[in-house]
């Protein structure tokens, strides 16, 4: 056995990549599967996006760029936030990152160190606390509930804070639940949070074009207060289904920027050149697929949410944005693990525990609802009668 350093000990995984690869052996075995595990958009990239990047690739764009991205992408992602939020922000402190998940790690590998804790969203992304636990920083979910809509309640989160709090990890819409957070939420823990200068927030903003029933996303860029304590995580990802591509971006506080630039240079120097003129693109181009896309996503969670409340010893809230509904499954009297099991192997359909989430998400399941409406309607018919 190779003797490997503690910390490697510490790192957790995300098991829809464990759930995905299960899946695609079962369906080249000759199973037929539906796919509700994984989270990405099952549309393709725009062809002007695409277009962009074969371009860039054509005209020449080879080479390494600036560690922290292209100018005009940077100055690109400003103005973009300046459209959507009506904020002003520094080109200068944007980051482009291979992805969302880097900024994730940056972040934690800045601020945890043991003795230090981070707080994070428990049911939540698990890469936040695995990236907590690498750094040696003390992990410390803060419960998201189903009677709450998986909303946190800025109350709870405040009375977590300890004088070895480094940092707050936020997510809203949420994966898994679909969670959003009301601004009133946010403000209170905008103004709680003056009582703690040395606290750091990462806001996780992935999914913040995709909310529904009129919702309007809270960006804590709206928080002037906070603007040298917010580390903000974006991306292209989910927006422009571009999660193959590995494009995302983050705004720093001025005395950080550099050490994240650092960390950049140390570990991936910069991201792909022909895939920032893409994202460029992306954000100079029309919008007109996004808003369909999110119009595709709105039209199935309503067929998901009222077929997933007509399984017996399920139950259902409606999710405000992102694209993942999040079942309670207590009344199957299954455990999550064994219930996604048993839907995989027995139903041909994947979806993913809620455990993979941490532990506040035993009795749920999470689905995606990245698929057809065919797709997820037939999921839904399966799943009943494997359960029946
Ligand atoms: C909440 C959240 N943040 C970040 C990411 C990571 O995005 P990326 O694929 O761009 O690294 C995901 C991906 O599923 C996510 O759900």
């Amino acid at each position: 056995m190779p003797v490997l350093a503690d910390r490697m000990n510490h790192l957790g995984t995300e098991t829809a990549f464990e759930v995905l690869a299960r899946a695609n052996t079962l369906a080249a075995s000759g199973k037929s599967i539906i796919n509700l595990g994984i989270g990405q958009p099952d549309f393709k990239t725009p062809d002007h996006i695409v277009e962009a990047g074969v371009k860039a690739m054509r005209d020449g764009h080879h080479g390494y760029t600036p560690a922290a991205g292209i100018p005009q992408l940077r100055e690109g992602v400003a103005a973009d936030l300046k459209k959507r939020h009506g904020v002003d922000v520094d080109p200068g402190l944007i980051m482009i990152m291979p992805g969302g998940k880097p900024t994730m790690f940056f972040a934690c590998l800045m601020f945890g160190q043991p003795g230090t804790e981070i707080l994070y969203p428990n049911p939540g992304f698990p890469i936040y606390e695995s990236s907590v636990k690498f750094s040696g920083a003390t992990p410390v979910p803060y419960p998201l509930s189903e009677a709450n809509g998986f909303a946190f309640s800025a109350v709870e989160v405040l009375a977590k804070i300890t004088p070895r709090t480094r940092l707050i990890i936020v997510n809203s819409p949420a994966n898994p639940t679909g969670g959003t957070v009301p601004k009133e939420e946010f403000d209170a823990l905008v103004a709680g949070l003056a009582a703690w200068p040395d606290v750091h927030v990462m806001s996780d903003e992935i999914y913040g074009q995709m909310l529904y029933d009129g919702r309007e996303h809270t960006t804590l860029l709206s928080y002037p207060e906070l603007r040298d304590r917010l580390i903000l995580l974006d991306g292209w990802s989910k927006t422009y289904a571009m999660t193959g591509w590995r494009l995302g971006y983050s705004l720093w506080p001025k005395a950080i920027f550099p050490h994240a630039e650092k960390l950049a240079v140390n570990c991936h120097s910069c991201v792909n050149a022909p895939t920032q003129f893409a994202g460029l693109a992306a954000l100079t181009g029309p919008q007109d697929a996004v808003h369909a896309m999110v119009k595709a996503f709105d039209e199935r969670r309503r067929v998901i949410v009222s077929e997933l409340n007509q399984i017996q010893g399920f139950r259902c809230v409606e999710p405000g944005g992102a694209f993942y509904a999040f079942p309670n499954i207590e009344g199957t009297g299954m455990g999550a693990k064994a219930l996604q099991t048993k839907l995989l192997e027995d139903a041909g359909v994947a979806v993913i525990a809620g455990t993979s989430f941490g532990a506040f998400g035993e009795g749920y399941l999470r689905f995606s609802y990245a698929n057809s409406t065919e797709n997820i309607r037939e999921a839904i018919k399966r799943i009943k009668a494997c359960l029946s």
